[in-house]
């Protein structure tokens, strides 16, 4: 429960702390701790119950309400305060902020613009100004090329994640074109990101949940569009708002990029708290991840997240591990072996790795990388491969030298 912000709210009107609890009972960030609907208990129902943010409806009689936020102010310094409001009064927006309010939301609250102000009061509770450090973490899998093993990543890592009780996982496929995540899960979903992202604004917590598909291993999909024309729907705005939606609910998010590296997929690694960049350890890869890193590197919301896997690890013929390294400039996250059979089995069956294999080592891998995402274990060390390399001029893969390196 510790990334669980508990809340206690007050309402007089029955109507709209219906309204309100009912939006709030669908998110998992939140615990309701309490409701009251006479402002005079407040005070004592908060002292009691301790909750981290009151919410406080000033409609039915504003002074009294404000009065009831000076109070807490003193009483109860460390609960946050948040109103809610059908006024859009500027003089009462500016008294509530002088009586201490953390936030002012205008009534109808809209479920987005909640689930901000309510992401806003938990970071800062956390000690940190960073919007990523708290409750749900986004992992955006990318590839450096085609056919590196970016949904094979991304489909497992959300199963295995998943598996945990304590976890609940939604994986969002933005291949808009071709992506097949539902094809890794062997499932026909009734909607997909179109519908949520047109109905973004209108969706409660529940219909969300609702329109996304759950796997028997317990992963949520949200799937690309079924129509290539419906691509042009979703923009980067919409994206933004999906994303921040399903943080409110789900402990993680996976997001399994396209090979375009899209307004769309920028949105995704800007959100994201580990963007994957999924490689083989083969020329064109390795000049990719090194382009890749070159721009990526530059970008402030993405380069302290950025991690190279190494997929296929094993494979005939591919440059060595250190070799790569030292070629791309940047510790190799993690390594996943090659198992070719055991992937196209999970893959033609439409089965997860966890359930199909799950002693292979691709799995055990699989599982230990997702243990280092969460932060329960340690990297793991590079084999001495450095004979193992093929003769390629790798050196000539850095920056400036890619051209000789690509004859
Ligand atoms: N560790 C592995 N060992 C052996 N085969 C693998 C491994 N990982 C993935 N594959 C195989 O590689 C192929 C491509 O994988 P996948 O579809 O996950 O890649 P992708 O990067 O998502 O491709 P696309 O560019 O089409 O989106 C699949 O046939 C998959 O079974
Ligand atoms: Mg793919």
């Amino acid at each position: 429960m510790s990334n669980v912000l508990r809340l206690a709210i007050v309402d007089p009107v029955d109507a709209s702390r219906d309204a309100l609890k009912a939006t709030l009972l669908g998110m998992d960030m939140v615990w309701l701790e309490a409701e009251c609907s006479r402002y005079e208990f407040f005070a004592d129902v908060v002292g009691q119950t301790k909750p981290d943010i009151g919410i406080i409806s000033l409609n039915q009689n504003p002074e009294k309400a404000l009065q009831l936020v000076a109070q807490l102010r003193e009483s109860s310094a460390d609960c946050s305060i948040v109103v809610v409001s059908s006024s859009t009064d500027g003089n009462l927006i500016l008294r509530a902020m002088r009586a201490g309010v953390k936030e002012f939301l205008p009534q109808p609250v809209r479920i987005e613009d909640l689930v901000a102000a309510l992401q806003r009061i938990g970071n800062q509770r956390a000690g940190s100004g960073d919007s990523k450090s708290r409750g749900s973490t986004v992992i955006a899998v990318a590839g450096a090329t085609g056919g590196v093993g970016t949904t094979s990543l991304a489909v497992n890592l959300g199963c295995i994640l998943a598996a945990n009780a304590e976890n609940s996982v939604a994986l969002i496929d933005i291949d808009l074109c071709l992506g097949d995540a539902d094809v890794f899960l062997d499932t026909i979903p009734d909607y997909t990101l179109v519908d949520v992202a047109q109905n973004v604004t209108r969706l409660d917590f529940t219909l969300l949940k609702r329109s996304l598909t759950k796997h028997a291993s317990g992963l949520y999909l949200l799937p690309r569009p079924v129509q290539l024309e419906d691509m042009a729907l979703i923009k980067p705005d919409d994206l933004r708002r999906v994303i921040g939606l399903l943080k409110a609910t789900f402990t993680h998010l996976i997001v399994d990029l396209s090979k375009g590296f899209s307004a769309i997929d920028m949105v995704a690694m800007e959100m994201a708290n580990h963007v994957l960049v999924v490689t083989q350890l083969d020329l064109p890869c390795l000049r990719n991840v090194v382009r890749l890193m070159m721009s990526f590197g530059q970008m402030d919301s993405i380069k302290d997240n950025l991690k190279i896997i190494v997929n296929r690890v094993g494979l005939d013929n591919h440059i060595g591990l250190k070799k790569a390294q030292e070629t791309i400039g940047r510790e190799i996250y993690w390594q996943l072996p090659n198992d070719y059979r055991v992937m196209v089995e999970v893959r033609n069956n439409g089965v997860p790795l966890i359930e199909q294999a799950p002693k292979a080592a691709i799995t055990q891998s699989m599982i230990a990388l997702a243990e280092r995402l969460d932060g329960r274990s340690d990297g793991q060390t590079l084999p001495e491969d450095a004979g193992k390399s093929t003769v390629v001029k790798l050196l000539n893969l850095r920056p400036g030298r890619a051209k000789a390196a690509s004859k």
